[in-house]
C-alpha cells in the first residue's frame, strides 16, 4: 500500500511518462507528459512544482499513463488535453481545427501594427478600439485569429470563413468562450465565395471607389456588409508532395483542408489576393501567413496596380511568415 502510493507521486509518474515518451522519440518530450499530468489533475505548473510529492490515485495515474500511450503512438498533445495557448488566451482544438502555432501570433503584431500605422496617418490616436472596422478572417480554423483580434480590438466587427463547417463549429464555441461571439459573424464559405457558388472576383480596379455597388458585391454576407479595412488569413500552404517529410503528429491527426492547398502548397494565394483586392476597401490592409517556401511564388501576386507598401516579416526562426500590403 505505502510502496504503490510512494509510485503514485505526481513526481514519480512524470518521470515514468517522461521516458516513454523519450523512448517513443516524441518531440518535446518533457513537456508532452508535464502538460498531460497537469490535464489529468486540472491543475498548473506551479502547483506540479510546488507538490512534487502529491499522491495521486490510480485512477488519475491509469488515466495518466494511457494518454501518455496515445502521445506515444502518434496523437498530439493538443488533442488529448483539448486546448492550445494562442496569443495569452486558450483555445478549444479538436481534430477539426489546425492547432493554433506560435508563429501565427506574427499575423496579429503585423495587423496591429498595420492599423496602428493607418490611424498615425489619419492624426487619430495610434490605439483605438477599432470602431467602425469590418475585418475578414478567411480560413479561420479554430477562430484564433479572429479571436485574438477581436479582443485587441473591442469594437470592431469580424466575418470569419472556412471551408469545413466543423472546423466552424469549434471557432463558434472559442468565440462564445472569450466573449467575442457576438462580433464575429462565422461563414461556411469558399475563401469569401458562399460554398457553392462560382466566385467571380470583381476587377480589382472596380472596386477603387468605394462605391455602394460594390458593398453588395460582398461575399458570403449578402446584407449590407460593406468591403473590409483589414483581411487576415493563414491559409492551408503545404504541398502535398511535402506530405511524407511532415511530423506524423501533423499528416496523420490534422486535418487535410487546413495543411494541403495543391501539389506546390501555394496554389490558395492567387484567389485568396484577387479576392482581397475586391473587398478590401482603399488603404485597406492585406496580412497574410506563408509557408516556409513560399514567398518567391506568393510576392509578385500582389501587383504594383492594386498594391502599395507590401512588407515581409520574419518569424523568430529567420522564415519570411508573414506578408502584408495596403489596397491601393
Ligand atoms: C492553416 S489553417 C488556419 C487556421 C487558423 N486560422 C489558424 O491560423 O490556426 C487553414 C484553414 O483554412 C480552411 N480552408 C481551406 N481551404 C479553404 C477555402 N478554400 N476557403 C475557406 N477556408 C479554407 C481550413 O479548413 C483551415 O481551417
Amino acid at each position: 500500500m505505502i510502496e504503490l502510493s510512494l509510485d503514485n507521486s505526481a513526481r514519480s509518474l512524470l518521470k515514468r511518462g517522461i521516458a516513454q515518451l523519450r523512448q517513443a522519440d516524441v518531440p518535446s518530450f518533457t513537456l508532452a507528459a508535464e502538460l498531460l499530468l497537469l490535464h489529468v489533475l486540472g491543475r498548473n505548473r506551479t502547483w506540479l512544482y510546488a507538490h512534487p510529492e502529491e499522491i495521486l490515485s490510480d485512477a488519475e495515474a491509469q488515466r495518466f499513463f494511457g494518454l501518455v500511450a496515445r502521445r506515444a503512438a502518434g496523437e498530439p498533445t493538443q488533442h488529448l488535453t483539448g486546448k492550445q495557448e494562442f496569443w495569452g488566451l486558450e483555445f478549444e482544438v479538436t481534430p477539426d481545427v489546425l492547432i493554433p502555432r506560435p508563429e501565427t501570433e506574427h499575423v496579429i503584431e503585423v495587423a496591429l501594427d498595420r492599423l496602428a500605422l493607418r490611424e498615425r496617418r489619419a492624426g487619430r490616436p495610434q490605439r483605438s478600439a477599432g470602431e467602425g472596422l469590418q475585418i475578414a478572417d478567411i480560413g479561420t480554423g479554430s477562430g484564433c485569429i479572429a479571436i485574438a483580434l477581436a479582443k485587441e480590438l473591442p469594437a470592431a466587427n469580424f466575418l470569419a470563413t472556412d471551408i469545413s463547417p466543423a472546423a466552424l463549429a469549434v471557432a463558434k464555441r472559442n468565440a462564445a468562450r472569450h466573449a467575442v461571439a457576438d462580433r464575429i459573424d462565422f461563414r461556411e464559405a469558399n475563401l469569401l465565395s458562399p460554398v457553392g457558388a462560382q466566385h467571380v472576383a470583381p476587377q480589382p480596379g472596380k472596386i477603387a471607389n468605394n462605391a455602394p455597388s460594390a458593398v453588395h458585391e460582398s461575399p458570403v454576407t449578402s446584407h449590407q456588409s460593406p468591403p473590409f479595412d483589414l483581411i487576415v488569413s493563414n491559409p492551408p500552404y503545404i504541398g502535398r508532395r511535402e506530405a511524407p517529410s511532415l511530423p506524423r503528429e501533423v499528416r496523420d491527426h490534422e486535418p487535410h483542408a487546413a495543411l494541403f492547398a495543391g501539389d506546390e502548397g501555394y496554389e490558395l494565394y492567387a484567389n485568396l489576393i484577387a479576392q482581397s483586392a475586391a473587398h478590401l476597401k482603399p488603404a485597406g490592409i492585406l496580412v497574410l501567413e506563408l509557408g516556409h517556401n513560399s514567398l518567391p511564388a506568393v510576392q509578385p501576386l500582389l501587383d504594383a496596380a492594386n498594391w502599395t507598401n507590401v512588407g515581409v516579416t520574419n518569424d523568430l526562426a529567420g522564415i519570411p511568415r508573414v506578408l502584408a500590403a495596403e489596397r491601393l
